[in-house]
């Protein structure tokens, strides 16, 4: 990986998380990074209080905090939706001696949910691929004071009319940038006008009498996953108190039907993202109101710090991509991860696309893989911890 990073004339050591990938082409900062914090240090150079939204490994952070930490006032709130994002940031302040900003809360972190803080000199946004998220920060943002200048960032490809757009619908008209090494930056400013977002939206979950609510950051917000729904044909019943995790929940939809076919079962929800968690636990709530007590829900970067021998069942429907790298790091770290938190005879119980070698990872993780259903497209896959 590379770390060594000069972001607007700042020289910094910069990691991507988690830190064991084997790519090495991959790094914690990009283009879009670069382009923003050159343009902020000739248009913004008097900026103290700076909102930042989307940092994915913390670059934008560490470099404003490098920059402003000599002055006497100065704040920086960082807003995420992802756990790994939030950890990354505070490993790499910690990599620049920076880790001080945080205990003297000169740099907040807050997740996407929460109320945003109302004034600010600046705002930063790296644009996220999902259109839905950003509509959510945008509305957030239409709540806050009116002139405060934002300045958004992404690659070219990715900013489309839709999301200029948006920007529109929320904020004054926006301009845009030239675009330097592929990426764009977008121009605008808050009106002081809040404006509605459509979010959470809700639908009803297909042979059940279940109404499933997503944030705008859920996997899959809109409808059921064709995975998830060949992966509810086998989901466990019957008595057993089993101690199962939904791990990555995304809205949960595993994990209630699992609580619902399982009458003496707890069900730990877990995902990085805030809004899914935050969905999860709604669905739960709205939908099995008696059993929000066996039920726990998590924020983790996946099973990261669970204890060994404490699970029976693992159910996982992995992602295959992060931060817009399609990679099978996380996929692989969960079964790990699940491997270490079953106890002994405990099962791992997956759906993956068939193109994916998952047998062949979990044959060789658990020392046996048995495929228990098959279509087209997917394969459900169970692992039993032997030792
Ligand atoms: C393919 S989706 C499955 C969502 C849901 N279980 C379903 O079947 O509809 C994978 C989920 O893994 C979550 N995820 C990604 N990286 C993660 C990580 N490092 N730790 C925990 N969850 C993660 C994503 O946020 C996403 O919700």
């Amino acid at each position: 990986m590379i770390t060594d990073a000069v972001l607007a004339g700042t020289a910094l050591t910069l990691h991507r998380f988690p830190l064991e990938q084997k790519n090495r082409s991959l790094q914690a900062w990009d283009a879009a990074d670069e382009y923003l914090l050159d343009h902020i240090t000739t248009a913004y150079p008097d900026a103290r209080d700076i909102l930042i939204l989307n940092d994915a490994f913390g670059a934008l952070s560490c470099t404003l905090a490098a920059r402003l930490k000599d002055h006497a006032q100065w704040h920086i709130t960082q807003v995420s939706d992802s756990f790994v994002a939030q950890q990354a940031t505070r490993h790499n302040l910690a990599e620049n001696q920076l880790e001080w900003v945080l205990d003297e809360t000169k740099l907040t972190q807050l997740d996407s949910l929460a109320t945003l803080p109302e004034q600010c000199d600046l705002i930063l946004i790296k644009v996220p691929k999902n259109a839905g998220l950003l509509q959510h920060q945008l509305s957030q943002l239409s709540h806050l004071a009116a002139g405060i200048p934002i300045v958004a960032a992404g690659k070219a490809k990715e900013i489309h009319t839709s999301t200029l757009k948006s920007f529109s619908h929320f904020m004054q008209p926006p301009t845009t940038s030239l675009a330097v090494k592929k990426s764009r930056l977008i121009f605008c400013t808050t009106t002081g006008k809040p404006v509605a977002d459509k979010f959470p939206v809700s639908w009803a979950l297909e042979n059940t009498p279940f109404t499933i609510h997503n944030h705008a950051n859920v996997f899959s917000r809109d409808s059921l996953d064709i995975g998830a729904r060949f992966f509810m044909n086998y989901l466990p019943a019957g008595k057993k108190p089993l101690r199962v995790i939904d791990l990555g929940c995304g809205n949960g939809v595993i994990g209630l039907q699992t609580l619902a076919r399982l009458p003496n079962a707890q069900v730990t929800f877990v995902d990085e993202s805030a809004m899914a968690v935050a969905s999860a636990r709604e669905n739960v709530t709205h939908n099995l109101s008696d059993r929000v007590d066996d039920c726990q829900f998590i924020q983790n970067d996946c099973l990261s710090d669970f204890s060994p021998n404490t699970a029976d069942l693992v159910l996982c429907n992995p992602p295959f991509h992060q931060a817009q790298a399609i990679t099978d790091h996380i996929a692989w770290q969960m079964f790990l991860q699940a491997k270490h938190t079953l106890r002994n005879g405990g099962e791992l119980r997956i759906i993956g696309n068939r193109h994916l070698d998952y047998l062949d990872k979990l044959q060789r993780l658990f020392g046996n893989c048995k495929v228990i259903g098959n279509n087209k497209k997917f394969t459900v896959l169970s692992s039993i911890k032997r030792s």
